[in-house]
């Protein structure tokens, strides 16, 4: 089967002005303008398979949401070809409009002064959905989360939450092929975050729905990707399953204790007494990334006891946090 998103050596330049310092720069600027190239996209390969959900990943500014203007026809590549459903997008954006969903967390697509049922109209009209689909996308949503209280509400008076789960209904109403998520999480609770997640795996599942997602919170990844596509400046660092890259640390555990006091505190502590290896805490636990290859797990633990009163402790594999982490900072070996 051929594939639903075919990149091919997609490169994306920007022509940026190079801004001279001080009233003398801006004066010179006025007269001559000096650009520079950014290279935002640089050589970029992948194909996706219908139904995939795909985690495309990087630090900021490594160009990922570029790749998804690219993707959706917004920009077009400076070289390669893009095709996405058997269009190019930037050429036929109507056509690839009918085949895509766009979500971009920080701004939502939808009517602001419009109750979110009227959005949902006129989406049916701009997208010629029949009256047959959209009353069983309408009973499919319902089914997945209590919309109700939604449906009548403007967008504009909805928290951030609610706008969210509002784009991504809006973005699969029209039950596109692919739907492109950029930071869909971005700014929610923890609750509103599980919600959400729960929505896309729900669609993808029920409509075969491939996803592209870009994200910062790793919880996202553990509940969606199986497969990961990571950049960095441009770059292609890696595109496989999360597991496989995982298993680069198979010598890797995490040893998560849980001690009294201060957590943050403590573990600036620890991350003294235990200066090769990562330390870092959350609301439960201090969690230390042992490479078993430099000490063992038992050693690092009976050291820690001589120094604080371990309540609990559990051991685990290299967290999906602590792997990325550690390709952006060394990158894949
Ligand atoms: N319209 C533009 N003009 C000039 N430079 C741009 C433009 N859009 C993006 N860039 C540059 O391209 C690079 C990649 O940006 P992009 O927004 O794709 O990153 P990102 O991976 O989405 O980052 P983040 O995680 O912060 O959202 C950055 O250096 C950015 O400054
Ligand atoms: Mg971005």
């Amino acid at each position: 089967m051929a594939a639903i998103i075919e990149i091919k050596n997609v490169t994306k330049e920007f022509k940026v002005l190079n801004r001279r310092e001080g009233l003398k720069g801006s004066i010179k600027d006025l007269f001559s303008r000096n650009y520079k190239t950014v290279r935002a996209v640089d050589n970029i390969s992948m194909s996706i398979e219908q139904g995939e959900i795909v985690g495309y990943l990087g630090p900021n500014g490594a160009g990922k949401s570029t790749t998804i203007k690219m993707m959706t026809g917004v920009l077009e590549p400076t070289s390669g070809e893009i095709l996405v459903g058997g269009n190019v997008p930037y050429k036929n954006r109507t056509r690839n409009a009918q085949e895509i969903g766009v979500v971009f967390g920080q701004r939502s697509q939808l009517w602001w002064a419009l109750p979110l049922v009227e959005s949902f109209r006129l989406l049916k009209d701009i997208y010629r959905i029949s009256d047959e689909n959209y009353e069983s996308m309408l009973k499919l949503y319902q089914s997945l989360v209590d919309i109700e209280p939604l449906l009548h509400k403007p967008v504009r008076q909805m928290s951030l939450g609610q706008r969210t789960l509002s784009d991504i209904l809006a973005a699969f109403l029209h039950d596109p092929k692919i739907v492109f998520l950029d930071e869909p999480t971005i700014g929610l609770d923890v609750s509103m975050k599980a919600k959400i997640r729960t929505l896309i795996h729900a669609l993808n599942k029920e409509k075969k729905t491939t996803v592209i997602l870009t994200t910062h919170d790793m919880g996202d990844v553990d509940a969606l990707c199986r497969r990961i596509v990571i950049i960095d400046k441009g770059k292609m660092l890696y595109d496989n399953d999360i597991e496989h890259l995982k298993g680069f640390f198979g010598s890797y555990r995490t040893l998560k204790i849980r001690i009294d006091g201060d957590l943050e505190k403590q573990a600036e502590v620890i991350q003294k007494e235990l200066p090769e290896f990562s330390v870092s805490s959350d609301e439960e636990w201090i969690s230390v990334l042992v490479d078993e290859e430099k000490a063992k797990v038992l050693d690092v633990l009976s050291q820690l006891q001589k120094t604080h009163r371990i309540r609990d402790m559990q051991l685990e594999e290299i967290s999906t946090e602590e792997v990325i982490k550690k390709i952006y900072e060394e990158g894949v070996q």
